[in-house]
């Protein structure tokens, strides 16, 4: 069946002519214009998920069906070995760690998959991927170090099974799989690693081509069977981040990909700049890094992607999601937001819909996918402060001028004419004399000539295309520009001979007015007469449809631009029948609601799902005679053609119940402290005694007074907070203790001598150190006779990304340690309960919970019974240094049928750290005097929208001022209100008794 359908594709659409495959499917292949899928060229617009950092997982399809509906064919994802395999020989794919259920939920939104599964993956998270137990293996990691070959090999062959069960050869969506990741870290020649890995994909039943995400210019290339990939690319973040101010557009990736020795490839950015992260301490924050890496930002700087030839790009991120539990590494706090086109709380805006036209410009015109590169110039433009890149499809003619001011940052409002080269002739244009072009501020332009699309070629058009497609026969061009810009934009249809009008047959070009004769278009009467079909000012939030033959011409404000929607409408058969061009390219063209997830027309009903923020005004446009009704959301919603003869009706907003939804305040709070392991007699005989003489973690030389080393990975805790008891027989003249103590950045830790408080350390940001050395003074009367114990308690805010191969080794723990004038001390340890290798919650994983005494117990989970505690709210707080638990628990009861997006605020604390529990799952970590995140978003599914929720904090006073000992507030607030979202499902197990010590 597939056969006869690729070669009908290929004969169709004409396959790449020099289409190179690996040689082990042809299913994918490329050449050095684009990748082709079952012979199809195709543009790769992909976005960056992470799925295990959304925990609810049933909303892995609406961020899914987001990225189809913003216009995107692929998604990319990362997989978290760590994760996935916690401790030798334990894999477990289950849950949020499904690499299955993501690439089956992208299946079903038609998305393609790049999977980058590692082992090493970076992304700001805990050890890169990796996890904390090969960081004590007695091997250099990212090499082919056959102790680290081994500890790599059972995890990376069940994936590529997953994957290979998934791949397109065997009619699933994924068709490029990433191996390790910025290997230029790790440069050896031969890369007889990345040979392993490689080889282990293809011996597990891989075949679609290997791909590597490069580290921005910097030459890996390898020879054939030296670590080389089938489609290797560069990662890119230019742009100055979130900081308010912009650096240029890079314009040399193509000269590099070319000299570097791979002109036969496609130019891929296997991650392009979507947002960044943003640290602890910073005074940054993701809604002003959405703004500035936000729609104007993403014209110019997804633009000049385009010039410099890329056809494969993977925006990174385009949905952050959450560094929940101990998920982070310690550059980055628990958001992992991103500033990215879909926000933390799912709740799209502006940014989302800007990427969406580019989104659907670059589905629709499907002659870019074989334009060559050609150099920015400015001979080409009347004004020198104006660049443009000529591209041009030397099959087709079609020409894409991508226009950009010449110093890419800058804000100047600037006017131009450009001279283009078309089949019928050279034009200056706009030709209306007098009329310019205007990039408005920061802003850039992709004007395109001979642009063909159905049965029509679109001369030039001087307002940006949204989308070119075909709808029952009839050719509709979708064009958008801003009001402010060009006093009068051109569209040209060539040979279309006849008037633009309206529905009514009138023609407008005979009587021009003062006013604007149909709403959005002016048209000018010499234009007409010259022979161009439309010549129009765009109003403040106008829309013109225009009709000239068979070709209508919807002209659009650029903000009224980004509530329309395309949707595929699936075809009605194919293994790829959902996915756009390779599976249909029928599309239908959809205004209003703030989402249109999924289209689909059968037995002449039009059947739309999506979400809607307010009453909404539904517009169809074109394909009336394809359908009869209208459904939205299952709902038969009724309607008729509106004054512009778009097929129109009345969405709900929200129900009022679910505008004026409060959540309850978060009061009825019980409270137990939670550091019984600062008393003399608390018994730590089953915790771990650290026995070991000898480390392959990187543990520097401090002054230790047993030959014992206190590494907690060379433990088996990896995550959270971990606790150290060391005793010492005391003569009597010990006088305080020395510590180094690692924790990574951000970390903080305090200590006790028999219950006595000594002091804290805190490592404030991502620039402070990561391990901090203290000398702590022993109060007088603190010392017994016998057995002392000094109590300490440290976080670890995640283990290090690469930064060489002992960095990322660094041990997490105590470094150092030495009792002033006194003996030597023994240590025990205890963190997570059951450490990596029994942890109890299989559900939640491996990196939910830390060692304290709470989270051993599981005091954290729901249904666990508190009503013994005293009543005491985090408010209240703590009387002393040390480290309460609080619990509350409430009903909620949204009304359904809407996705409620709400957050965990707090307000104030000092040097107090705070874990929220969210049912069981620690959803946030609050350092109130580190910030900056106050606001922790929680989706349902994590919360039960329609029943009862446990929140749980421990808040831990890290100084001795009252202001360390409480915040003073938490509260769960709604953010926004939406009437649709996907259906969720709860999974929160509950506790069961477990055997604390
Ligand atoms: C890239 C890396 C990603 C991520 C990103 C920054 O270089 O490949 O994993 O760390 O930087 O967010």
């Amino acid at each position: 069946m597939r056969f006869w359908a690729t070669c009908l594709s290929a004969l169709a659409l004409g396959r790449a002519a020099f289409a190179v495959s690996n040689n082990l499917t042809t299913d994918v292949t490329w050449d050095p214009f684009s990748l082709s899928i079952l012979g199809q060229r195709i543009f790769l617009h992909s976005g960056e998920f992470h799925p295990w950092r959304l925990p609810s997982r049933s909303l892995w399809k609406d961020i899914m069906q987001k990225a189809a509906a913003g216009g995107l064919n692929g998604v990319s994802l990362y997989a978290h070995l760590g994760l996935m395999n916690p401790a030798p020989g334990v894999l477990d794919f289950d849950g949020l760690r499904s690499m299955e259920d993501a690439i089956l939920e992208a299946q079903a939104a038609g998305l393609w998959v790049t999977a980058r599964i590692g082992p090493y993956v970076n992304g700001e998270t805990t050890g890169g991927g990796l996890p904390g137990w090969m960081m004590s293996l007695n091997a250099t990691l990212r090499t082919n170090d056959a102790t680290y070959t081994q500890a790599w090999t059972p995890y990376w062959t069940a994936m590529a099974k997953i994957l290979a069960k998934h791949q397109i050869t065997a009619g699933g969506p994924v068709i490029l799989v990433q191996v390790e990741n910025e290997f230029d870290n790790v440069r050896t020649t031969p890369a007889t690693y990345m040979v392993l890995l490689e080889q282990s994909l293809r011996s597990n039943g891989v075949v679609v081509p290997t791909t590597h995400n490069n580290k921005g210019l910097r030459d890996i290339t390898y020879a054939a069977g030296t670590g080389a990939v089938d489609i290797w690319g560069i990662d890119s973040y230019p742009g100055n981040g979130c900081a308010s101010s912009w650096s240029a557009v890079v314009t040399n990736y193509n000269d590099f990909k070319n000299t570097s020795g791979n002109p036969t490839l496609p130019l891929y950015s296997p991650e392009f700049v979507g947002g960044w992260f943003d640290p602890w301490g910073s005074t940054g924050n993701y809604a002003a890094c959405r703004a500035k890496i936000g729609p104007e930002f993403e014209r110019v700087f997804y633009e000049a992607l385009w010039a410099q030839n890329a056809k494969m790009i993977n925006f990174y991120m385009y949905y952050g999601g959450t560094n929940w539990g101990g998920l982070a590494a310690p550059v980055v706090y628990t958001s992992y937001d991103y500033g990215a086109a879909i926000p933390e709380n799912r709740v799209i805006g502006d940014k989302f819909n800007e990427l969406k036209l580019l989104g659907l410009f670059i589905r629709s015109a499907r002659d870019f996918r074989q334009t060559s590169f050609a150099p920015e110039v400015t001979t080409l433009t009347s004004s020198a402060d104006v660049t443009t890149a000529e591209m041009r499809n030397a099959q087709t003619g079609a020409t894409f001028y991508l226009l950009r001011h010449t110093t890419s940052q800058s804000t100047a409002t600037v006017s131009t004419t450009l001279k283009i080269t078309t089949k019928d002739g050279a034009f200056t244009i706009p030709q209306t004399s007098g009329s310019q072009i205007t990039l408005l501020g920061h802003d850039s332009r992709a004007i395109v000539a001979d642009y063909q699309f159905g049965a029509t070629r679109v001369l030039y058009s001087t307002a940006a295309v949204l989308l070119g497609t075909t709808i029952d026969g009839v050719d509709w061009l979708v064009v958008h520009g801003y009001p402010q810009a060009d006093a009068g934009y051109e569209v040209v249809f060539a040979g279309v001979t006849g008037r633009l009008h309206d529905d009514d047959s009138q023609y407008y070009c005979e009587s021009p007015t003062s006013s604007p004769p149909f709403g959005a278009l002016l048209m000018h009467d010499s234009i007409c007469q010259a022979g161009l079909l439309a010549n129009f000012r765009i109003t403040a939030g106008g829309r013109a449809l225009l009709s000239v033959g068979s070709v209508r011409l919807l002209a659009l404000d650029t903000t009224v631009a980004r509530t329309f929607w395309a949707p595929v409408l699936p075809a009605s058969s194919g293994t790829f029948k959902q996915f756009a061009e390779v599976g249909s390219n029928a599309t239908i063209i959809v205004a209003g609601p703030a989402l249109v997830r999924t289209a689909a027309i059968t037995n002449k009903v039009l059947a739309l799902t999506g979400d809607t923020n307010r009453t909404t005004t539904l517009q169809v446009y074109g394909g009336s005679n394809l359908f009869s009704s209208v459904t939205w959301n299952g709902a038969q919603v009724s309607g008729g053609l509106d004054t512009i003869g778009a097929w129109s009706a009345t969405l709900d907003g929200p129900s009022s119940a679910a505008l004026s939804f409060v959540p309850p305040t978060l009061a009825a709070w019980k409270f137990k402290d939670s550091l019984p392991e600062i008393s003399t007699t608390y018994n730590d005989s089953r915790w771990v005694t650290a026995s070991k003489t000898s480390t392959f973690l990187t543990m520097p030389a401090y002054p230790r007074d047993t030959s014992a080393l206190l590494g907690e990975q060379d433990y088996g805790f990896f995550t959270g907070n971990v606790l150290f008891r060391g005793h010492f027989t005391s003569t009597g003249k010990e006088t305080g203790v020395f510590l180094g103590i690692n924790g990574g950045q951000a970390f903080a830790a305090s200590a006790w001598l028999n219950g006595v408080y000594l002091g804290s350390t805190t490592s404030f940001n991502s620039t402070d150190s990561d391990v901090k050395n203290v000398t702590l003074s022993f109060p007088s009367g603190a010392l017994r006779s016998g057995d002392n114990v000094v109590t300490v308690l440290k976080d670890n805010m995640g283990l290090n990304e690469w930064s060489g191969p002992s960095g990322i080794k660094q041990a997490r723990g105590i470094v150092g340690f030495q009792v002033q004038g006194g003996a030597n001390s023994t240590w025990k340890i205890q963190g997570n309960f059951g450490g990596n290798t029994n942890f109890p919650d299989k559900v939640r994983g491996s990196l939910n919970e830390g060692g304290l005494f709470a989270e051993r117990a599981g005091w954290h989970l729901p249904g666990f019974d508190d009503s013994t505690w005293e009543s005491r709210t985090p408010v209240q707080g703590l009387t002393k240094p040390g480290v309460g638990f609080f619990r509350t628990t409430f009903d909620l009861s949204v009304p359904s049928g809407h996705d409620v997006a709400m957050s965990f605020v707090f307000r104030g604390g000092g040097a107090t750290r705070v874990q929220l529990y969210v049912n069981g799952w620690q959803m946030g970590k609050y350092v109130a005097n580190l910030g900056p995140q106050t606001v922790f978003p929680v989706h349902e599914g994590i919360l039960d929208y329609h029943g009862k929720n446990t929140v749980a904090v421990s808040l831990w006073a890290v100084g001795n001022s009252t202001t360390d000992f409480a915040i003073s507030d938490l509260q769960l607030k709604v953010d926004a209100v939406l009437r649709g979202g996907v259906i969720v499902q709860v999974a929160n197990p509950v506790w069961s008794a477990r055997d604390v010590f």
